[in-house]
């Protein structure tokens, strides 16, 4: 287990563009791992490989239901819209309301490498769209359409 260090706004990292993964080794799964640590430890839902320092399209969610690792993951269905506050561990403390489909299949690479196709709704719609655009360089803040002082409001927020 480790825990990697969480690059903030500012650092150009978070604004490249990822590279797919070629090889999903022992290496690859050695970064899952501590991709989950630094993100449970960090008390988020997501976080991509550039937040750690690796320019690579990787990504692990858990909005509450159990780890998801996501290698080279593409969108490949979309459906509806949905509106939430999202956060962001390479922002902390600020929160705004952003759009998103309300339903988004993505296909991707497991630990194993083998291809699997997951279908989320609802948070896990927002986590998968938050951490894909990670690996495109785009910040949820770009996508904002009203910030919310969470401190005022009732608003939930989650950070990813
Ligand atoms: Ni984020």
């Amino acid at each position: 287990m480790a825990i990697r260090e969480i690059r903030k706004k500012g650092d150009e990292i978070l604004r490249k563009i990822c590279k797919p993964v070629s090889a999903v080794n022992e290496k690859v799964r050695e970064l899952l791992d501590d991709m989950l640590d630094t993100m449970y430890e960090a008390d988020g839902v997501g976080l991509a490989a550039p937040q750690v320092g690796i320019m690579r399209r990787i990504v692990v969610i858990d909005v509450g239901e159990g780890p998801v690792e996501l290698i080279n993951p593409e969108k490949i269905e979309e459906s509806g819209e949905q509106l939430y506050v999202e956060g962001c561990l390479s922002i902390p403390g600020i929160y705004g309301e952003v759009k998103r489909p309300e339903r988004v299949v993505v296909k991707a690479l497991d630990r194993e490498g083998k291809e699997i196709r997951i279908e989320g709704t609802g948070m896990l719609a927002i986590a998968m769209c938050h951490e894909i655009d990670h690996l495109d360089g785009i910040l949820f803040e770009d996508r904002v359409i009203r910030y919310v002082d969470v401190n005022k409001d009732a608003d939930r927020e989650e950070e990813s």
